[in-house]
């Protein structure tokens, strides 16, 4: 009696197993395709959306609180210190700011975004 109750426990868990396995691989896979899809750039554009969307467009070069960001890397110069629009001076402008600008100043980002979410928002400007 209590064999035959050990072996439907048994099987009950080679079928529990078997019809588990599918599911957990195919949940595996979807948690690992996500971010993967995602990538850099799009934790770039959360990145912009939380910490510049509010001063700067990304879908035009029409000032807001500060000059639209459209085509930043496309252009030859970036829109207000007319220094070229290299990855380096980006990288300046989101560390350092224009905290005396006129009239109205960018803060520093160096100490607020990590250099990996400097390198992640960088990506997703070069996209814009
Ligand atoms: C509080 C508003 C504000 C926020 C937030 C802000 N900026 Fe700015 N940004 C400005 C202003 C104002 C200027 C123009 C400064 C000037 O006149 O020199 C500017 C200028 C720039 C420039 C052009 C620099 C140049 O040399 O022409 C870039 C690129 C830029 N910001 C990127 C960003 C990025 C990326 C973020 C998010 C990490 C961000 N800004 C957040 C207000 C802001």
């Amino acid at each position: 009696m209590n064999k035959a109750i050990f072996k439907l426990f048994r099987l009950g868990l080679i079928a529990a197993v078997v019809l588990l396995f599918p599911i957990a691989l195919s949940s595996a896979d979807r948690s690992k395709k996500t971010p993967a899809a995602q990538g850099p750039q799009s934790a770039g554009e959360k990145i912009f959306h939380s910490n510049c969307a509010m001063c700067h467009n990304a879908d035009s070069t029409k000032d807001k609180l500060g000059p639209g960001l459209q085509g930043l890397f496309k252009n030859k110069e970036l829109p207000k210190s007319h220094k070229p629009a290299t990855e380096e001076n980006v990288r300046t402008q989101i560390e350092k700011g224009s905290p005396h600008a006129k009239p109205m100043g960018m803060p520093a980002f160096k100490g607020k975004l990590t250099p990996s979410q400097i390198d992640d928002l960088i990506a997703y400007l070069k996209t814009l």
